[in-house]
Order: C-alpha cells, then sequence, then structure tokens
C-alpha cells in the first residue's frame, strides 16, 4: 500500500491556504486511499524565534483542527512530532549524508534568513538544517508520497538527493518519495498581496483568512480583497493575480474549474459577494466540529497518544537499518 506523509508546522494559526493546499486533500483522497500518516511538526516550528507557551498552544489547535477537517485516526496516523523520537535520531545521519551548499541553496532559507538579516534578528542554525529534519520526517517511514503545497517542491527534491545518495552509499535503506500536489489552489495568495503565498506567519492578518475566523471577518477580509486594474474578470496570474486568486479560491470550494468561473461573471463584486460565501459555507461545519472537540481535550490527547505510539513501531526498524547501514555499532 502507499505511504504518504506529510506535516503542518504549527507557527500561526491555520489558514485557508493549509486547507485548500494541503488538509482538504489529506481529507478527501488522500487518507482513504493510502496509509497515511499527518503530523503536527512542532521541532519546525522552533527554527524562528519562539515564544514556548504560544507553540504549545498553536501546536494543540492544529491538532484538532486537523481532526476537525476530518482526519479519522481509524483511517490514518496523527500525531505530533516531538512526540517520535525517530525523526530527530534520523535527522543527525542525514546532516552527514546532505551538504552544506546544497541547503544554502534552499530557496526559502535564503528568503527567510535574508529577511531575519535585514530586520537585525538573528538566524537560527536549525533554519538551515530545517529541510534535513523534514527529509528525515519523510523518510523514516519509507514514505511513498509526500502531498505539499508548491513551495515545498525544493525540500521534496532534495529528500530525493539525500534518500538517492544515502542508499547508493550505504546500500538501499529508503524509499525514493514524490511530491504530489492538489490540481487547483495548489498555491492561495494572500487577499491584500495577491503576488505572495496567504501564509500563516505574515504579520499582517487582513489578507489572510483564517480557519478559525467568524463569518463576519471572514466575508470582510474577501470583501476587501485587493483586485485588479481594469473591470474584466479573467484567469490571469500575471495581469490580474487578485482576481485570479479569487477565482481559484472559489473553484476549489465549489469544486468548477477557475477558468470557466471567469466566464460566468462580469463583475469584480459578484465574484467576490460568491467567493466569500462560499468559503463561509465550506469553513463552517470545521469551525463547529473544532469547538465540540476543543471542549473535549481528553479525547484529542488520547488520539496523539494513539498515533505517536504507531508512528514510532513504523518508523523505529527504518531508522535503526540507517543507523546501522551507515556503520554504528547496534546498542
Ligand atoms: P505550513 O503552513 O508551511 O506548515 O504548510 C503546511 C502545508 O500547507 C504545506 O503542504 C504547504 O504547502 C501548504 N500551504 C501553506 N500555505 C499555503 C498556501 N497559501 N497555498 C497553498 N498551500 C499552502
Ligand atoms: N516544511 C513543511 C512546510 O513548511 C512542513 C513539513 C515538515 C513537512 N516536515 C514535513 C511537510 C514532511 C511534508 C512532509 O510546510
Amino acid at each position: 500500500m502507499t505511504r504518504i506523509f506529510s506535516g503542518i508546522k504549527p507557527t500561526g494559526h491555520l489558514t485557508l491556504g493549509n486547507y485548500l493546499g494541503a488538509l482538504r486533500r489529506w481529507v478527501e483522497v488522500d487518507q482513504h486511499r493510502a496509509d497515511a500518516l499527518f503530523s503536527v511538526v512542532d521541532l519546525h516550528a522552533l527554527t524562528v524565534e519562539h515564544d514556548p507557551a504560544r507553540v504549545r498552544r498553536l501546536s494543540r489547535q492544529a491538532a484538532t483542527l486537523m481532526l476537525a477537517a476530518g482526519l479519522d485516526p481509524a483511517l490514518c496516523t496523527v500525531f505530533v512530532q516531538s512526540h517520535v523520537d525517530e525523526h530527530t535520531r534520523l535527522s543527525y545521519l542525514l546532516e552527514c549524508t546532505a551538504t552544506d551548499g546544497e541547503l544554502r541553496r534552499m530557496i526559502q532559507y535564503k528568503e527567510k534568513s535574508a529577511r531575519a538579516r535585514a530586520s537585525g534578528e538573528s538566524v537560527r542554525f536549525s533554519l538551515l538544517s530545517y529541510p534535513v529534519l523534514m527529509a528525515a520526517d519523510i523518510l523514516a517511514y519509507r514514505t511513498d508520497e509526500v502531498p505539499v503545497g508548491e513551495d515545498q517542491t525544493q525540500h521534496v527534491e532534495l529528500t530525493r538527493d539525500l534518500a538517492l545518495r544515502f542508499n547508493q552509499r550505504y546500500g538501499h535503506t529508503f524509499t525514493v518519495p514524490r511530491a504530489t500536489r492538489p490540481p487547483v489552489a495548489a498555491r492561495v495568495m494572500d487577499l491584500q498581496d495577491p503576488t505572495s503565498k496567504m501564509g500563516k506567519s505574515h504579520d499582517s492578518g487582513a489578507g489572510i483568512v483564517y480557519l478559525l475566523d467568524d463569518t463576519d471577518a471572514v466575508r470582510k477580509k474577501i470583501m476587501r480583497a485587493v483586485t485588479d486594474s481594469g473591470r474584466e474578470v479573467a484567469y490571469d496570474r500575471d495581469a490580474k493575480p487578485g482576481v485570479t486568486n479569487l477565482l481559484e479560491i472559489l473553484a476549489a470550494c465549489t469544486d468548477r474549474d477557475p477558468q470557466e468561473l471567469a466566464g460566468a461573471y462580469d463583475s469584480y463584486g459578484a465574484l467576490k459577494r460568491d467567493t466569500a460565501e462560499a468559503v463561509v459555507e465550506l469553513l463552517r461545519p470545521m469551525r463547529a466540529r473544532h469547538a465540540a472537540l476543543a471542549a473535549d481535550s481528553d479525547s484529542v490527547e488520547q488520539v496523539l497518544r494513539e498515533g505517536a505510539e504507531r508512528a514510532r513501531s513504523m518508523a523505529r526498524p527504518v531508522v535503526d537499518s540507517a543507523f546501522r547501514a551507515i556503520g554504528l555499532l547496534p546498542a
């Protein structure tokens, strides 16, 4: 059976981008057709300045939202990365497989480290090594497929390179995984700046729809979305980034084709109104389930405990075999 692994970092409240670009497909497709693991990858949240209490809170919230969105512990494994030691054990072996040069070439590292330096912040070493830990997350489970948004392609490529290199040097140990992407809305853009990704760690929330935003906030943010000059509703990422983003969101919410939808509108206002309603309806059941689960945190903790146990039992033999292959004495 195909093995799938993916994760979400608890660095902020989950957004519509996380849902349309990742979570929805995990729920609707992946957990049914494969042996899937979905993780709150909390160790990755420590690569930038962080507040311990906030990371704790966001980790619990992300796990609760993953279940509220419909991940079913009877079908897949939901767990918190730091509960399974195998990830950091394997990460070190992969640090001994990766090169300094290839890590410094990662676009996300270049962008994030430049931004941090520009604002006078220090850059944590773990920001550089982060894709190696991500590779360990994936390879520890002999994963076949990694469903992620477009922004993660380069990290999955690196994971493939490391798996191939390790296998070649030390004998076949890892499955070489591949990234998979949702057909539309692989990249939901910020409503106030449609040329940059809707990301949960952005400073201002005006362009970001959070999964737990109330109905009024969702409507307001979408109605105030930046649109483009001219009046024609056209699907064209370069010439009309704002309108195209709305069309993609609406298409993803209603399972329609964005290009076709473009032809159905003759004003920006109508497109915004329909997009706002579609998002509100999409999020309504998830918010209700989140409230019920948040009130029963014991059951969420139980799911995470069982998930970690299952994940550990899968990863342990793989990581042990990597330890032996690379030349470490068995304990
Ligand atoms: P992150 O928020 O970086 O932890 O990402 C968790 C998952 O959501 C990854 O698979 C990302 O590719 C995906 N994702 C995050 N933001 C967006 C976005 N704006 N559009 C599409 N996918 C996204
Ligand atoms: N780096 C991913 C992101 O920023 C999160 C992540 C960490 C991940 N480990 C992973 C995704 C393993 C897929 C598989 O979105």
